[in-house]
């Protein structure tokens, strides 16, 4: 077997980390989620669900994956495997093989506009559709500029997409595949050691512009609207349940738990590197680019620019809207709008591409410890593959939408269940405690130990249970030719998973014997 990677310095592995959690879903779902969901009324719910589901799993993910990672195993299968020496085994830890896979197929699109949009800021594209109105108060001509550029307008079965997104996707896609070919420590960690501060630096300058515009339409609409509408908490609507699946939601997606990511980042530690200081780290700088950084910048802007009734509308119509349609608008309007429009976008691509490796690096960790593929022949064939399969994306018609409520929603859950149940009720809780507190700098409060042995494990059932009424068998009566193709690669993919699992231990067996 080849010698494993590992990550070269504590640091990197903690800003590795930082950028796999931190991603898109802090600056853009976030804030939609959050004001769809009544600003202050989300907010106890989030705070609630990150203590009792997010840090525990982030802990259980770390464990997971060091003990696998130790014993040669990169992915899920194989960890499930070291943890539970059952048949079946191996194949519940398909989702974490190819999971992140399937997400990057359209994370890595989305990523790629914000490259673009980023370039487009520089040029000052935004400050000549803004020029075509004059007063500019109006989002039109910014939401027809995104409705082009990703080929959305009056499309039917197709979008036809602009050659500028498809020019920058293959950048996107190649840029991706090269930092994965130089491996761990010279690709993951060097770019998250760069990608990190500037995006941290990018974040703060643009919290304090917006934070400073005061009230610059008119005086009743001020950031400070935004501010309240999104920190002041209502007692009263704790008991709505659908506010609580929708945090619960955002919480699996913002920490990147439930795919087997963290799992495979964390098989490159030692055996007695910390988990528990280091695990909370990683979850604290996330929560700080999302309820800080991510709360200040794009619902505060809206608020101050449109008011708050526009400002929620403009959530509601989700992540582009806000992203990409108000937040050009209202940079336009503002002193050196280009430059601050590049911060923008380019503190989101910074997010998606530290995020989009993380997403990739799973499937490699399979191909490189199961079946001894050298890294960058890995590299290539995931990298075609990813091109190839982006297309269905790119071109078809609510392809991406279902994509993301399979990847992002249904089996992110279900998966979490899984390997909570095969850690803390198979392995064991008090084994899985000693193994989370081997080479620990602190001791995690005892309470967690009950947390995580019933409370978290209830919860994801009560998740699940609602979940299934109210988004998944809507969604499932859904029918299209673009949801259907989505659902063919989902399942496909996982089918296809089973099959490489299946052979890659076969293998293995015969070639001990
Ligand atoms: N957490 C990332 C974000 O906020 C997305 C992400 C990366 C992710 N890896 C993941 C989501 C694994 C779910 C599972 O954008």
């Amino acid at each position: 077997m080849n010698e494993r990677e590992r990550w070269a310095t504590r640091v990197g592995l903690i800003l590795a980390m930082a950028g796999n959690a931190v991603g898109l879903g802090n600056f853009l779902r976030f804030p939609v989620q959050a004001a769809k969901h009544g600003g202050g009324a989300f907010m106890i719910p989030y705070f609630i669900s990150f203590l009792l589901l997010g840090i525990p799993l982030m802990w259980v993910e770390w464990a997971i994956g060091r003990y696998g990672g130790n014993r040669g195993h990169g992915s899920t299968p194989g960890m499930f495997q070291a943890l539970w020496n059952h048949p079946i085994a191996k194949y519940l830890g398909v989702i974490g093989f190819v999971g992140p896979f399937l997400i990057v197929i359209y994370y890595a699109y989305i990523e790629s506009w914000t490259l673009a949009f980023s370039v487009f800021s520089l040029l000052g594209k935004f400050h000549r559709l803004a020029a075509g109105q004059p007063g500019g108060e109006t989002l039109q001509p910014f939401w027809d500029f995104v409705l082009g550029f990703i080929g959305a307008k009056d499309a039917g079965t197709l979008l036809h997409p602009s050659l500028w997104a498809y020019g920058f996707f293959v950048i996107t896609v190649f840029l991706n595949i090269w930092i994965i070919a130089r491996g761990i420590s010279r690709g993951i960690e060097t770019l998250a050691k760069i990608a990190m501060p500037m995006l941290f630096i990018f974040a703060v300058i643009l919290a304090i512009r917006v934070l400073t515009l005061g009230a610059p339409v008119s005086p009743e609409h001020s950031v400070w609207k935004g501010l309240e509408f999104l920190w002041t908490p209502q007692l009263d609507k704790l008991a709505d349940w659908k506010i609580w699946l929708a945090a619960a939601g955002q919480i699996f997606f913002t920490l990147s738990v439930g795919m087997g990511s963290i799992h495979t980042y964390a098989s490159y530690l030692k055996s007695k590197d910390d988990i528990v200081v280091s695990g909370l780290a990683t979850a604290s700088t996330n929560e700080f680019a999302e309820v800080v950084l991510g709360a200040s910048i794009a619902i505060p802007a809206a608020v101050a620019f449109f008011g708050l009734q526009t400002a929620q509308e403009i959530a509601a119509g989700g992540a582009f809207n806000l992203g990409f349609v108000s937040m050009p608008a209202i940079l336009t309007q503002m002193p050196m709008g280009e430059l601050f429009g590049f911060l923008w976008f380019g503190l989101l691509f910074f997010a998606g591409i530290t995020s989009a490796v993380a997403l990739i690096q799973p499937t490699v960790a399979f191909f490189e410890d199961e079946l001894g593929w050298p890294r960058k022949k890995v590299a290539l064939i995931l990298g075609i593959a990813l091109f190839v399969l982006a297309h269905i994306p790119i071109f078809v018609n609510g392809a991406l939408d279902e994509m993301d409520f399979w990847m992002g929603n249904f089996f992110i859950t279900l998966f979490a269940l899984v390997e909570i149940v095969i850690f803390v009720w198979i392995f064991g809780m008090d084994r899985a405690w000693e193994e989370m507190h081997r080479g620990a700098e602190m001791q995690i409060p005892r309470i967690f130990y009950y947390i995580m042995k019933y409370i978290t494990p209830l919860m994801l059932l009560g998740i699940i249970g609602g979940w299934l009424f109210t988004e998944w068998i809507p969604t499932l009566k859904q029918s299209s030719p673009g949801i259907w193709l989505a659902r063919g690669v989902v399942f496909g993919g996982i089918v296809w998973g089973w099959i490489w699992i299946y052979r890659a231990f076969r293998t293995r067996k015969q070639g001990a014997s």
